[in-house]
């Protein structure tokens, strides 16, 4: 599906008559300001851009029964007769406007459906009779979704908003960031669109039919029957909707496209679209504000004619005198601000972030950011957390992308499609550089559309270092394949001249799309790479999925009635490595770009190595499903950062195992490590860069403690103590203050401790959340791997000493939120926080 406007009418962009105008500006004498990771919000006025999020009821269709999916179906009609509302029924009952909704649940977005229902195991669906079918459930988290669950894979939502009558003569769509899938939006009781993709972002223009000065009725049916890759992939409208008003000359979606270079060269293409019947002399005024807002630029400014209906593109070229790079430590962002003016009258401004920075891949030093190598420490990701599903609020988003900072972490696998356009906007800010994928490899009309959005939406950002146009694809290694790729990729270069192409291979390598892409993706096969790079010396090589140590948080004996694996970094599927033989292979070759972990976090379905009921997410992340570390998580911090650290495992309570050895780990980059059992020394291990040192011990209750020497002084202690039985809870929160927008949220941990105020390392207390004041909890998870305990809820046992609670703040309402943690037989805690400010543009 392409956009569900009236481009047809539009003349086309291109010909002699379109002006292509240029113009070039010289630089604003003040030298560039000091570089600020957040740009000051720029008023769109007289554009209008507001949330859609709010004031939705929700309801399960069916996927199969017209009589309980509303009467969709019954008449054999997907599209009304396009008319009055009253042929609404053609459709579905709930498409009229005027459908009785109060008995469907309030809804805010973003919104995942699938994780509200519970884990099922559906032993008798084996369609093809083949072995691997519960394999096939397994890989979605055994969520009821998919066409054997008529009945939970179809949602409706409803929202009904008013239009003010001044928006006579606007131009107004909805645009919708991403919805899990197949969903068909009706407004008015139109029919307006239907979009396959669970990814792709896609609008529909209501301008024709919206009751102005009046309610208007917006109804999404969403099908998640199918799916679309082999993970759990949410079911609804889990990203934000949006209204969007403008002037009938305006920049359409997407419509500016800034490349800057490290000299600070700006090259801007800006589209211009005339959505009415009148010819405009319009004029044209960009300006580039640094990240504090200061202008930077003297303004510049271009005039033409846009003809009724007609489309144009401007191509302008700037220079910024002292241009402050955008990099890892500094992401100093841009903005330019488009400024249209018809008849003297500002009518559309039109703001597109950008950084300036240079990025090139090299067969022989790797990956350079502004002419610097840059390993690439990376992490594949699906969009999946805890509690929350695939609805992920922008804020976690935020708090997800910082855990994986504080790891080490500085580049970003969007496996294996669109991310949300939220992540990247975090992604510039914070300084993390992105791999996007697209969906589908393929060159079917269907797919280039959903790459040519992709590279639209996301060709401003600077994280945005490479497009990824497949992942393991059967046909990477065949003729076809590269026919496919070729195709594909001359798009994106169309597209966006500035990056360039990867594809995530796992075998043909030197066939196929080989010499068609311009980086290698190596899934795993490391060892592989020594011989690729011999044999093709020209071409730059990047680990697109890397190591793949499979751990359960807080486990360290494999458990196959639980499902759980030993967090030590020992356990891997055949196609993979450890984190340690893959980090020590990548940081020895400097003409490796470095690589992605799989995964960053654990997330819902692929439950490897066990794939069978009743486990349910998978093991493979650094972090597990709510963000708390496992032991990897350190193995990493002490090679991807620079700061002293040493991390021991396992824990020290192993009643009943007195006097057995038990293996003991130090995760550290010191020089030499000496471990302690209860003030005896173990030995001293030196440390060899990029792996661990470990010590057998016989146990006994107590402390083991690790000192940490460099140059050989005592720098780092580090100890595990034996626990006694859980007496307390401590809460805390992530921040102390929230933004009164109703989308706000804070991420709460719970730890179970002991009377001494120790971790009890195996402690699942049954924890529950009480608040007071202006919020909710949205989800609570605890991070294990087999837990079928529900995500709505308001408790969560402890899984291995921990669990957490998302909690969310309410439009509009401010003051003291205090949440409580609780659990039988423990000293309860809370934590206080202040909701405040926080102002959303909504309808
Ligand atoms: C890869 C695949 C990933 C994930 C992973 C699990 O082959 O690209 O999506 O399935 O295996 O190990």
């Amino acid at each position: 599906m392409v956009e569900f406007s009236r481009r047809q009418a539009l003349a086309a962009t291109a010909g002699a008559a379109a002006l292509a105008a240029a113009s070039s500006a010289s630089a604003a004498a003040k030298p560039a300001a000091a570089a600020t990771p957040t740009p000051p919000a720029i008023d769109l006025a007289p554009r209008e851009r507001l949330s859609l999020d709010f004031g939705w009821r929700f309801a399960l269709g069916h996927a199969q029964d017209p009589a309980r999916d509303f009467g969709f179906g019954a008449n054999q009609r997907t599209y009304a007769k396009a008319g009055a509302s009253a042929a609404n029924w053609w459709v579905a009952g709930a498409a009229q406007p005027a459908f009785d909704d109060s008995a469907w649940a309030p809804v805010t977005l973003p919104h995942d459906w699938g994780v509200t229902l519970p884990f099922v195991d559906n032993p008798s669906y084996a369609p093809s009779g083949k072995p691997d079918d519960e394999d096939l459930r397994a890989a979605h988290g055994y969520k009821p979704l998919g066409r054997e669950f008529p009945d939970t894979s179809v949602g409706w939502y409803r929202k009904t908003f008013a239009l003010p009558a001044a928006d006579a003569g606007k131009r107004l769509s909805i645009e919708f960031d991403g919805a899990f899938r197949d969903a068909l939006v009706i407004v008015n009781g139109y029919v307006l669109g239907q979009e396959d993709s669970g990814y792709s972002p896609f609008r529909v223009d209501i301008t024709d039919i919206t009751n102005l000065g009046g309610d208007n009725s917006l109804v999404v049916r969403v099908d998640a029957s199918l799916g679309e890759g082999w993970f759990y992939e949410g079911a609804g409208l889990y990203r934000h909707v949006w209204l969007v008003k403008t002037a009938p000359v305006h920049v359409p979606r997407w419509g500016v496209f800034v490349r800057a270079r490290l000299d600070g060269t700006l090259s801007i293409d800006t589209d211009l679209i005339n959505e009415s019947d009148t010819p405009a002399a319009y004029e044209v005024a960009q300006t580039v504000l640094d990240g504090q807002g200061k202008p930077v630029l003297t303004p510049m400014a271009v005039q033409g004619r846009l003809p009724a209906w007609e489309r144009q593109s401007l191509s302008q070229t700037a220079q910024l005198a002292s241009p402050v790079p955008w990099s890892l430590e500094t992401p100093h962002l841009y903005s330019l601000v488009t400024e249209i003016k018809v008849g003297g009258a500002v009518v559309d401004r039109f703001v597109t972030p950008f950084g300036v920075r240079s990025i090139a891949f090299d067969a022989d030093k790797g990956f350079l950011l502004n002419g610097r190598a840059v390993k690439l420490k990376g992490t594949c990701n699906h969009q999946d957390h805890a509690g929350v599903g695939a609805a992920i609020p922008d804020a976690l988003q935020v708090w997800r992308l910082e855990q994986l900072k504080s790891m080490g972490c500085n580049a970003y696998r969007a496996a294996h499609n669109p991310p949300t356009p939220e992540l990247l906007d975090a992604c510039d800010r914070l300084g993390l550089l992105v791999i996007d994928e697209t969906r589908q490899m393929s060159s079917d009309e269907t797919s280039l559309d959903e790459l040519e959005r992709l590279v639209r939406r996301d060709r401003n950002h600077p994280s945005v270092i490479l497009w990824s146009i497949g992942n393991e694809e059967p046909q990477q290694g065949t003729a076809r394949g590269a026919k496919v790729a070729r195709t594909m990729k001359r798009l994106v270069n169309r597209l966006d001249p500035t990056r360039l192409v990867t594809a995530a291979m796992d075998s043909g390598f030197g066939e196929g799309i080989t010499e068609v892409i311009d980086v290698i993706g190596f899934n795993y096969r490391h060892e592989k790479m020594d011989d690729f790079h011999a044999r093709f010396p020209h071409i730059p090589i990047i680990g697109t999925e890397s190591a793949s140590t499979v751990a359960t948080r807080g486990e360290y004996a494999r458990d196959d009635a639980k499902s759980y694996v030993p967090a030590y970094d020992t356990e891997h599927p055949w196609w993979a490595t450890t984190a340690e033989k893959w980090w020590s292979h990548a940081a020895d070759r400097p003409w490796m770009g470095g690589g992605f972990i799989w995964t960053g976090f654990d997330y819902r379905g692929e439950p490897t190595p066990f794939n069978r009921w009743p486990s349910i997410s998978s093991h493979f992340g650094a972090l597990d499903t709510c963000g708390f570390p496992k032991d990897n998580y350190f193995y990493y911090r002490a090679w991807w950062r620079s700061e002293p650290l040493l991390h021991l495992l396992p824990h020290w309570n192993w009643e009943g195992r007195e006097g057995q050895q038990v293996a003991v780990w130090a995760h550290s980059n010191c020089d030499r490590v000496e471990l302690f059992l209860n003030g005896k020394s173990q030995g001293v291990r030196d440390v060899v860069r990029n792996h661990h040192v470990e010590w057998s011990v016989p146990y006994a209750p107590g402390v083991i403690e690790a000192h940490g020497y460099k140059g050989g002084k005592l720098i780092l202690r580090e100890r595990r103590e034996t626990a006694g039985p859980a007496a307390a809870l401590r809460l805390t929160a992530d921040r102390p203050r929230l933004a009164a927008d109703g989308q706000d949220v804070a991420i709460l941990k719970v730890e179970v401790l002991d009377a001494k105020g120790r971790p009890v390392p195996r402690a699942d207390a049954l924890v529950s959340f009480a608040l007071a004041g202006p919020g909710q909890v949205i989800g609570v998870g605890n991070g294990n791997p087999t837990s079928h305990e529900p995500d709505v809820a308001s408790q969560r046992k402890a899984f291995n000493g921990l669990c957490q609670a998302i909690v969310r703040t309410r439009r509009g309402e401010v003051g003291e939120l205090r949440v409580t943690a609780s659990a039988p037989g423990l000293k309860a805690a809370s934590v206080s926080l202040r909701v405040e400010g926080g102002r959303l543009a909504t309808v």
